[in-house]
């Protein structure tokens, strides 16, 4: 069952902290900080004259500051469910960039982003939280609405596999790790 907007917003307005380290990323998963980087690696090598980014559920502002160490003179538009995660991502993706920093307060589901702008959208471990196929539809098209031409999406997040194996190999592993971070919270 996934959790309502509101309890979403809730939840992360109430973990600021565990979403402001750049080596663990949200630390709830292993392979974040490793994706994270890597992904950013490859958006910043395929888009070397990018200006404009896009950072939806941007949390504390991780994706961006990882895009940053390669592309230090950006546009970043940050938008997030939660004013507290904005707030920190302001302040934290602000000092890295030469370029200016644009918060929005909002849901990405129904967010209208300036439409032909962006040289890039980064979206990282926030697509897994829409619901209908409605849902995911019309995000990519506000996405699509929001770049360029010629214009990149990039994405990770939890990937749910229809092989049970392979989805009880990832369980385990996810279960492991919040196991070990209990005594974080
Ligand atoms: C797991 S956190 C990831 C944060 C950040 N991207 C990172 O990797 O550190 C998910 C973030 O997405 C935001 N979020 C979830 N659903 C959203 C929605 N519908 N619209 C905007 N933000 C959303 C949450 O508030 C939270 O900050």
């Amino acid at each position: 069952m996934k959790s309502t907007v509101e309890e979403i917003r809730q939840r992360f307005d109430a973990d600021v902290e565990r979403f402001s380290n750049l080596e663990t990323g949200q630390s709830a998963r292993a392979d974040v900080p490793l994706a994270m980087g890597l992904v950013a690696q490859a958006a910043a090598a395929t888009t070397l004259n990018a200006r404009l980014v896009l950072n939806v559920g941007c949390g504390a502002g991780n994706f961006s500051l990882k895009l940053l160490e390669r592309l230090p003179n950006l546009d970043v538009t940050l938008i997030d469910l939660s004013q507290p995660l904005l707030d920190r991502a302001a302040s934290r993706v602000g000092p890295a960039t030469t370029g200016r920093v644009t918060i929005v307060q909002g849901d990405i589901r129904e967010g209208e982003f300036l439409a032909g702008q962006f040289d890039m959208v980064l979206a990282a471990a926030v697509l897994h939280d829409l619901r209908t196929d409605q849902e995911w539809e019309a995000v990519f098209a506000a996405f699509h609405r929001a770049l360029r031409p010629g214009g990149s999406v990039w994405i990770f997040d939890l990937v749910e596999s229809s092989i049970p194996a392979i989805s009880g190999v990832m369980r385990q592993r996810y279960g492991e790790n919040l196991t070990r971070l209990k005594d974080e919270a």
